[in-house]
């Protein structure tokens, strides 16, 4: 029995790395998936999940405007008559050298994506799920959203306040049906991780910072956010799930 058959979810950021791994198990578990990203590659998700059998539609979306946030919203209802699940992925990370801590334009280009773009996702998700008096939405914070990093203040700015809205937001519509969490990742095998390291990194050597001995991959972070969208989450609220190999128990 598949855990979202009947249910149709929407993922930001879904063209690659934990977005489309998370849009890739919502769709093997029965979800139709919004596949929304800036750029296009959010149509190789579609593809992969059609060819597992599922059924998926990607709309282009950036974050930052709302117009686009609602039109994906709208997507979901007009195609698949409903909005069920969110999950708020898309985010930016570009704080990669010590010389950039104080960049202005940095500042205001994560906090536009990471910041912004979760409030706007939000908005539009929440008066969908508010029409129908049921849903459930997980935000993708991050470890930088528990505890602070070095280098990177835009960044781990971003994702405390990630964690803010998710609290916030928990509690407004806790007795209306909706429930809100959020996920908090450390060091996971994507894309912004190898962006993150540049050329000269081993990762392996990240991996072997955290206690678990490893990197986390897309489809490990994959699982902890089904498990909040699903019913056996259904007393969770508000809450920031850490999902970091023990990173931030050190
Ligand atoms: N990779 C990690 O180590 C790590 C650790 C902790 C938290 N996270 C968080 O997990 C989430 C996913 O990270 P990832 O590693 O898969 O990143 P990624 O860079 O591999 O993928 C991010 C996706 O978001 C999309 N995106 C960027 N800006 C957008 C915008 N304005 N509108 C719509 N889409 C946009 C990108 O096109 C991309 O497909 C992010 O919120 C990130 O902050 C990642």
């Amino acid at each position: 029995m598949q855990k979202f058959s009947d249910k149709v979810a929407l993922v930001t950021g879904a063209g690659g790395g934990i977005g489309r791994a998370v849009a890739c198990a919502l769709a093997a578990e029965g979800a139709k998936v919004v596949v929304a990203d800036i750029v296009e590659a959010g149509r190789e998700t579609v593809a992969l999940i059609e060819a597992a059998g599922g059924s998926a539609v990607f709309v282009r979306t950036d974050v930052q405007s709302s117009a686009d946030t609602a039109a994906m919203v709208q997507e979901a209802v007009t195609r698949y008559g409903r909005l069920d699940i969110a999950v708020n992925n898309a985010a930016i990370d570009p704080e990669v050298a010590p010389e950039a801590e104080w960049d202005e334009a940095a500042m205001a280009r994560v906090l536009g994506v990471n910041v912004q773009g979760v409030f706007l996702c939000l908005k539009h998700e929440i008066a969908q799920m508010l029409a129908q008096g049921s849903g459930a939405i997980v935000n993708l914070a991050s470890a930088a959203g528990v505890v602070g990093v070095a280098n990177k203040p835009a960044y781990t700015a971003s994702k405390h306040a990630v964690v803010g809205l998710t609290k916030a937001s928990a509690l407004q519509y806790a007795s209306r049906g909706i429930r809100i969490n959020a996920v908090c990742p450390g060091a996971v095998d994507t894309q912004m991780l190898q962006e993150n390291l540049g050329g000269g990194v081993d990762k392996s050597l990240v991996g072997a910072n955290h206690p678990i001995g490893r990197l986390a991959s897309a489809e490990d972070i994959a699982r902890a956010v089904l498990w909040l969208c699903s019913e056996d989450a259904g007393y969770v609220l508000g809450h920031a799930l850490v999902v970091d190999g023990g990173l931030t128990v050190q």
